[in-house]
C-alpha cells in the first residue's frame, strides 16, 4: 500500500479534504473535482463526455466548434453543439480568426445549452492554423486579445465565464504564455489552461511544466496544468511541480475513462485505485457504444466507434485480434456482441482489467 505523498498533508483542507481533491469555482459553478477532460476533436463527444463525467471528470470540455456561420447547419458542426442530456455545466470550445465572428459563435453555442465558453489558442492543426486560429493566435497577441475581450463582452450579460486554453507558446523563442495569460485575466477570462509544449512541438517531445508554474505563480484566476499526465502520480507531480488548481487529461483518457476517478482518488487520499472490474467496463463500453451509434447512426457510427473500442483494449489479452476483426465489422449489433463476448470471456480470467502497474512517481516525472 502506498504511503499519502509528500504535500497532500500539507495542502489547507478546506471540505476535510486535501486542496488538490476540493471542489473548484468556476464562475457561478462549482466543478466538484480538479481533474478535467480535455477537449479533442474526434474523441471527446457528447458520449465520451458523459462517461467521462460519470467515471469523475470533474469538468468537460466539448471539441471546438468553428466559428464559420456557414458550417453551423452542417451536420459535423450540429452534432457538437447538440447537448441533449449532458450533465453541466456544458463547456464549449470554439475557434476561430475574428473578434466579432468569435463572439456571435459564443451567443450562438450558449443559445444552445453551452454554460462555459472555452477559446482554442491550442491546436495545431494545420487546418486551424492556416487561417490564423488555435495556436497560431499566440503569435499575435493583439488580435488575440480582441478576440478575448470580444468573447468576454458578449458572454458577460449572459453570466457565462469565458476560459482559454492555450499552449507555451509558438516555438521555444517564444514562449509568451505569460504575456497571453495575464492579459485574458485583464480582459476577464475566469480560468486559464496550459499545455506544455509549444505549437511548433505539435504533440512531440515530453510536455515542460516550468512555464505552466510562472504562469501559475503571476495569475490570480485558476491555472490548470495539461500537457502528458498519463497517472494519477504524474498528476500529483505536476501539481506539486506547477502549483497549479487543478489538471486537464486527454489522450491518458482514451480508452481508459474511470483515469478521472482513479487521479481524484489519489489526490484525495494518497491511495491508488484498484483496476475497474471487468464488468463495470462492460456496462461502461456497451453504453459508449450504444451512445456513439445513436449520435452518428449506424454507417458512420461503427467505423467512428472502431478507434474507441481499439483504445480500450489496448494492451489487455486477445485485444490486437478483437481490434483487427471489430475493423471488419459493418452492423452496429454485431459490433456491440463482438465487444461483450471479447469483455465476457476476459472476465472468466479475472473480475478486474487486467492491466501494468501504475510507473513511480521518480520514473513518470524525472526531477
Ligand atoms: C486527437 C486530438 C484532438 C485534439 N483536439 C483539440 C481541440 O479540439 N481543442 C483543443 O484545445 N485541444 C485539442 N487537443 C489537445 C488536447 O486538448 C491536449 O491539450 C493535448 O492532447 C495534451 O494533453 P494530453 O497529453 O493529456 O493528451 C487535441 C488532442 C488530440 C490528441
Amino acid at each position: 500500500m502506498l504511503m499519502r505523498p509528500d504535500g497532500l498533508n500539507s495542502a489547507p483542507a478546506r471540505f476535510g479534504l486535501p486542496l488538490w481533491a476540493q471542489p473548484i469555482a468556476l464562475g457561478p459553478y462549482l466543478l466538484p473535482n480538479r481533474v478535467f477532460a480535455a477537449p479533442m476533436a474526434g474523441v471527446t463527444d457528447r458520449p465520451f463526455r458523459v462517461l467521462a463525467r460519470r467515471f469523475g471528470a470533474g469538468h468537460a470540455v466539448s471539441e471546438m466548434v468553428t466559428t464559420k456561420r456557414e458550417l453551423w447547419d452542417s451536420l459535423k458542426t450540429s452534432r457538437r453543439a447538440d447537448h441533449t442530456g449532458e450533465p453541466g455545466p456544458i463547456a464549449v470550445q470554439i475557434a476561430g480568426v475574428d473578434p466579432v465572428e468569435m463572439a456571435d459563435a459564443a451567443r450562438y453555442n450558449v443559445e444552445r445549452g453551452a454554460q462555459i465558453i472555452d477559446i482554442n489558442m491550442g491546436c495545431p492543426a494545420k487546418k486551424v492554423c492556416n487561417v490564423w486560429a488555435g495556436s497560431a493566435l499566440m503569435q499575435d497577441e493583439p488580435r488575440a486579445l480582441a478576440i478575448v475581450r470580444a468573447v468576454v463582452q458578449a458572454c458577460a450579460p449572459l453570466g457565462v465565464p469565458v476560459t482559454l486554453k492555450m499552449r507555451t507558446g509558438w516555438c521555444a523563442t517564444a514562449r509568451n504564455a505569460l504575456a497571453l495569460a495575464l492579459g485574458a485575466q485583464d480582459a476577464g477570462v475566469a480560468l486559464v489552461t496550459i499545455h506544455g509544449r509549444t505549437r511548433e512541438q505539435g504533440y512531440s517531445g515530453q510536455a515542460e511544466y516550468d512555464t505552466i508554474a510562472q504562469v501559475k505563480a503571476a495569475l490570480s484566476i485558476p491555472v490548470v496544468a495539461n500537457g502528458d499526465i498519463t497517472s494519477p502520480h504524474k498528476a500529483l507531480a505536476v501539481l506539486q511541480a506547477t502549483g497549479a488548481d487543478a489538471v486537464m487529461v486527454g489522450r491518458a483518457a482514451q480508452g481508459r475513462p474511470w483515469i478521472f476517478r482513479e487521479i481524484h482518488h489519489f489526490l484525495a487520499t494518497g491511495q491508488l485505485l484498484a483496476p475497474p472490474l471487468v464488468a463495470e467496463v462492460r456496462r461502461a463500453l456497451l453504453a459508449h457504444l450504444h451512445e456513439h451509434h445513436a449520435l452518428y447512426g449506424p454507417v458512420v457510427g461503427v467505423r467512428s466507434a472502431r478507434k474507441h473500442i481499439g483504445w480500450y483494449v489496448s494492451g489487455l489479452p486477445d485485444g490486437d485480434a478483437l481490434r483487427r476483426a471489430i475493423n471488419t465489422v459493418q452492423d452496429e449489433h454485431e459490433q456491440i456482441d463482438r465487444v461483450a463476448a471479447y469483455l465476457d470471456t476476459l472476465a472468466q480470467r479475472g473480475d478486474r482489467l487486467p492491466v501494468a502497474a501504475a510507473p513511480e512517481a521518480a520514473e513518470v516525472f524525472p526531477t
